[in-house]
């Protein structure tokens, strides 16, 4: 691969970008200083840029603490995205496993592999998803069997058997194992509940790390996207 695609590819800048910073001799090959961007590198050569590393991965995973008030997407003109929290990756090709809505918070995946993603989010698979909900209203003894048999949205949709542990009162963990459109809050709206709080606490196999911040972010480890994996 040329140094200029190589750099550009593993986040460094654009094609154009790239080609100034190695013409002013700010990137070696194993050492040796470089200023011709089409040199050709191979697999075994060390790049670097102003003496740091450069590591190309083919695929990036991360994991995001989503805040509410950010909107799951990768572009948007009014509010923040997800897509903006993730600032130490520069290339545009990431994207949201999923979204969560404007004021849900919790686990959200972003990642520019788009068959894994797709596999994670097809209605094939039945990943499970787990939130921590809070909600006003009554709920009445019956309605953890509704949820376990399938609730019955208003519109007539009717959703597959869930999990559901009340905590009180008025916060319940529920699991779902499909990801229709606001699905948790017509769920409860069915049986006459609001939900005042949402915030997904686990994604498949992959429980929120409860060091991240609201906002904060990481890499999933490699057992992590292994686990991913090994679900297809
Ligand atoms: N269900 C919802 O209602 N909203 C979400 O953001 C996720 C699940």
């Amino acid at each position: 691969m040329r140094l200029d695609k190589y750099l550009s590819e593993a986040g460094i800048g654009s094609r154009s970008e790239v080609k100034k910073i190695i013409s002013k001799g700010h990137v070696t090959i194993n050492d040796l200083l470089v200023k011709d961007s089409k040199i050709n590198i191979l697999e075994s050569d060390v790049i670097k840029v102003l003496g740091n590393i450069v590591t190309y991965e083919k695929f990036v995973y991360y994991m995001l603490n989503k805040p509410k008030g950010v909107v799951s997407a990768s572009k948007d003109e009014v509010n923040q995205t997800t897509r903006q929290l993730i600032t130490d990756y520069k290339k545009d090709d990431l994207f949201n496993v999923g979204r969560l809505d404007k004021d849900t918070e919790g686990i959200l995946l972003l990642t520019n592999d788009g068959l894994l993603s797709h596999q994670l989010l097809s209605p094939k698979y039945h990943i499970e998803k787990t939130y921590h909900v809070e909600f006003r209203g009554d709920f009445l003894k019956t309605y953890c069997s509704s949820f376990e048999t399938g609730i019955i949205l208003n519109d007539g949709t009717v959703c597959k058997p869930a999990k559901i542990s009340l905590i009180n009162d008025h916060q319940a963990l529920l699991t779902i194992s499909e990801g229709k459109y606001h699905q948790v809050k017509r769920m409860f709206g069915s049986l006459n509940m609001g939900v005042t709080g949402l915030k997904r606490v686990s994604f498949g196999p992959l429980k929120l790390d409860s060091s991240l911040a609201s906002g904060e972010y990481r890499k999933l480890t490699p057992s992590e996207i292994q686990k991913l994996r090994m679900l297809f």
